[in-house]
Parts: C-alpha cells; sequence; structure tokens
C-alpha cells in the first residue's frame, strides 16, 4: 500500500502560540484595523504609507518569532514521511521554514518578499520596507509588499488543485475556514474521496465538511497527529 500523498492547509492559528496574532479571534488584526485599509489595493493606493508601516509591523515582530511544536511537527513528517506531502500556508510569515519545513506554497505570498507593481519582479524585501522604493530590475519607484491582499488573486493555485486532485488526506490545520479559495480545499479533497481533518482551536466555519476534527492548541494535537503519521 504505498503511503498516503497528504496536502496541508495552514492558517494564522497555527502561528498563534509563536506569538504572532490572528486575523478572527478576540482582539485579532481585523479588530485593529479595517480590511479596506490595509489588505486592499486600494487601501495601498490611498495610503501607502499606511499600509507600509502595518506591513514593517508584522515583518519586524515575525522576524523575532520563532516555529512552535506545530511547525517542527510539520517539519518532521516532511522529512519522515514516504508520501507526498503539500505543505500549503495562507501565512506570510516564514515559521513554517524557520521549523525547516521545504517547498511551502505561500497562497497569500510572504512579508519577507517584495515585489514590484510596475514590472512583477519579486526580491527579498528588506525589514523595513519604504514608500516607492525603486525595483532593482526596473528601477520603477514601484516596490510593495508581496501579499495577496483583498480583491487579488492567491498564488500557485494551479499546483495546490493539482495537489488537491491527488490527495488522500487532507488537514487544515489553525484556519476560520471563512477566506476563500483556501476554505474550499476541504471540498476538492472531499470530491477526490480524500480523508478531512480538522485541527483548531475553534471548530472552522466549514466544519461541517470535515470527516473528522481535533480541537485544540495546534502545538498540542499537531505533534500527536504527526507521531500518529510516522507510526502508521
Ligand atoms: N491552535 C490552533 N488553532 C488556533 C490557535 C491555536 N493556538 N489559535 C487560534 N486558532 C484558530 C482559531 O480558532 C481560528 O479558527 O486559528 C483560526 C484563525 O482564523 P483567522 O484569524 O481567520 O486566520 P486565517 O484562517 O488564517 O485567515 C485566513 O484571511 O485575512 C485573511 O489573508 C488573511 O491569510 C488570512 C486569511
Amino acid at each position: 500500500m504505498p503511503a498516503p500523498s497528504i496536502v496541508i492547509l495552514t492558517g494564522a492559528g497555527i502561528s498563534a502560540e509563536s506569538g504572532l496574532g490572528t486575523f478572527r479571534d478576540e482582539g485579532g488584526l481585523w479588530a485593529q484595523h479595517r480590511i479596506e485599509d490595509v489588505a486592499t489595493p486600494e487601501g495601498f493606493s490611498r495610503n501607502p504609507q499606511l499600509v507600509t508601516d502595518f506591513y514593517n509591523a508584522r515583518r519586524a515582530q515575525a522576524a523575532k518569532a520563532t516555529p512552535n511544536a506545530a511547525h517542527r511537527a510539520i517539519a518532521l513528517l516532511q522529512t519522515r514521511h514516504g508520501g507526498a506531502i503539500t505543505l500549503v500556508t495562507q501565512n506570510v510569515d516564514d515559521l513554517h521554514e524557520k521549523a525547516g519545513s521545504q517547498d511551502v506554497i505561500h497562497m497569500h505570498g510572504a512579508l519577507n518578499s517584495a515585489l514590484c507593481a510596475h514590472c512583477e519582479h519579486r526580491w527579498p524585501a528588506s525589514l523595513k520596507m519604504s514608500v516607492g522604493q525603486d525595483c532593482p530590475k526596473c528601477n520603477a519607484p514601484a516596490a510593495r509588499p508581496d501579499i495577496v491582499w483583498f480583491g487579488e488573486i492567491p498564488y500557485h493555485m494551479e499546483r495546490i488543485e493539482k495537489a488537491l486532485a491527488r490527495a488522500d488526506i487532507f488537514v487544515a490545520i489553525g484556519t476560520s475556514g471563512n477566506v476563500y479559495p483556501a476554505a474550499g480545499f476541504v471540498q476538492m479533497a472531499r470530491h477526490v474521496g480524500a480523508e478531512t481533518l480538522e485541527m483548531n482551536l475553534e471548530p472552522g466555519e466549514n466544519i461541517n465538511l470535515f470527516d473528522d476534527a481535533r480541537p485544540g492548541k495546534a502545538s498540542e494535537t499537531v505533534p500527536i497527529w504527526v507521531e500518529e503519521m510516522l507510526a502508521g
């Protein structure tokens, strides 16, 4: 019996115990800032300084954060599991990479990456980006955070859909199931007969689509699940 092909989707909840705020929990980021002001292209063109400051603050916080047991367990699974593992994250922090994960698919972009709004060139973002920074490739003063804002198209969707189409197991960790297309991945996995599991502090919006759920803190539930997968 070949080892199962696993697709893992992570959200802000997996980084919560590393001290990075989630979006929709009590006092979360969207309680402190209006999405339309800091996470839309319109917000950026209206007030690029406000948006640049918002991501500079999150980048500085993420730079100081360390991965927790959930990130480390997933990295371990990637090294030891016999079958394919596709790790998709909605998070823009680099805690999966810091834990040793390879080939992390950042479908909402990454704080450590800068994007040229003019020629779409990408380069490693400085810790503190400034408004109107020149693109190192085309020299246009058009640098922006390489973050997928509301109304923009998530990255790597073709690759993600291909992985979902051949998934035997789909696991969602620390995501509220509020934002599409990520919230629809469980449906795509079910469609091909994959087993679906949610590991979340609170049940997500799409909990009824999961075969199984393990409520609790990711730093506790994920290592137990990985141990079972590796013993299996
Ligand atoms: N362990 C496990 N789950 C947790 C923990 C924890 N320690 N703490 C919080 N959670 C869960 C919450 O119960 C919630 O279901 O994590 C989820 C966080 O949900 P959101 O804040 O909505 O974050 P996320 O689902 O990643 O948001 C998706 O929305 O705003 C956009 O682009 C942004 O990528 C983000 C997307």
